[in-house]
């Protein structure tokens, strides 16, 4: 087998160089690399891609199974999950993050209260049956330090019924109740990544970073302003005190929108008056293309996202140093500057 870098060091943690493509392609079994060539093929250009698009409804799904579904599925159970994280523990990435991949913010799909409350279960049965043991079974091997937290995204837009107008008028007091029902089905899962992290610290106390992390993915502009930015104050100031070491719960901030750098200006003041820490995952953005009024509130340019993600970066860091912010950085895709 051909080392990559990235298996050679087994510390996740480390800047490391981009790994020789060629090198790590001869690692890959027959059947991936067959599956990335398609994909290759696929996104050619927009012609393939859109007739692909448009054949998506007509394919049957064991066959799109064949063709994607392990490129961008962990596994369909929990054994295969963890496998899966065996396998990619072996090129060198000690970080899970699972997610189980429902959102509703158009509100256009019903879930149901019993829906919402599977999903619930779901989410927290995938804390205890994969994220749980793929992170003891590292610590068990590694320098306890050297391993990145398991996270898991919860979406607050599949979390309660009606989320589109929860979350719009989550500040309105007409709402408490769903309200109140969006908190509690966020703080149950949250809670159990909170409790976990006390027992694995007593086990471990030389940790220094959380062992797992709920993290809040964001919504759509007008959600996120309304009712997601308080929704997460609220599972800060439950989850994240500053009597406690480890912090159990992360915010999204994505660093496309023009008023990200004040806003989290704004979240650190508020954070420290109210006696919690802040959990970060800036990213630099994803609504772009459903965004309806994106000219106001999107950069213009991606060299001005690029620019105001360094910008926070950097901030953060200094903050990280000065008051102890918890920091982890989410790129998709690699900087092109
Ligand atoms: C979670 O949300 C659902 C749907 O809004 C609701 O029926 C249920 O009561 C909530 N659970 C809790 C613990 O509030
Ligand atoms: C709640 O939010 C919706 C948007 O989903 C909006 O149309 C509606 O007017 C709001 N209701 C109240 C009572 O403010």
């Amino acid at each position: 087998m051909v080392e990559t870098p990235a298996s050679s060091n087994t510390n996740g943690n480390s800047v490391m160089s981009p790994p020789n493509s060629i090198n790590f392609l001869q690692t890959l079994p027959k059947k991936e690399l067959f599956q990335l060539g398609f994909i290759g093929i696929a996104t050619l250009n927009s012609l393939f891609l859109n007739t692909i698009i448009g054949l998506f409804p007509y394919i049957p799904i064991p066959v799109i199974k064949f063709f994607v579904s392990s490129l961008y599925c962990g596994g369909e159970n929990f054994k295969e999950v963890i496998e899966c994280g065996e396998r990619l523990q072996k090129r060198g990435i000690s970080n899970m993050m699972l997610s189980l991949t429902i959102e509703n913010s158009e509100g256009t799909k019903s879930l149901t209260g019993a829906s919402v409350d599977h999903i619930v279960q779901e989410t927290i049965s995938s804390v205890h049956n994969i994220l749980l043991p793929n992170i003891i079974n590292q610590l068990e091997s590694k320098p306890v330090n050297d391993i990145a937290p398991g996270y898991i995204a919860l979406k607050p837009s599949a979390l309660v019924d009606n989320p589109h107008e929860v979350l719009y008028n989550f500040s309105n007091p007409a709402f408490k109740a769903q309200r109140d029902q969006l908190i509690d089905n966020c703080s149950k899962i949250t809670k159990v990544v909170f409790e976990l992290n006390q027992a694995l610290l007593e086990k471990y106390p030389g940790r220094k970073a959380p062992f797992l992390v709920s993290t809040i993915d964001a919504e759509k502009y007008d959600l996120q302003e309304n009712g997601v930015y308080e929704l997460q104050r609220i599972l800060f100031q439950k989850f994240n005190p500053v009597s406690s070491r480890l912090i159990s719960c992360i915010g999204t901030w994505q660093l496309y929108l023009r008023d990200s750098g004040d806003h989290l200006l704004h979240e650190l003041k508020l954070a420290q008056v109210n006696g919690y820490r802040l959990g970060l995952k800036l990213v630099r953005g994803a609504y772009i293309h459903s965004e309806k009024d994106r000219n106001q509130i999107i950069f213009g340019e991606k060299t001005d996202t690029d620019e105001n993600y360094d910008r926070v970066i950097t901030q953060v860091v200094n903050d990280l140093i000065i008051n102890g912010v918890r920091l982890l950085l989410w790129s998709l895709g690699r900087r092109l500057s």
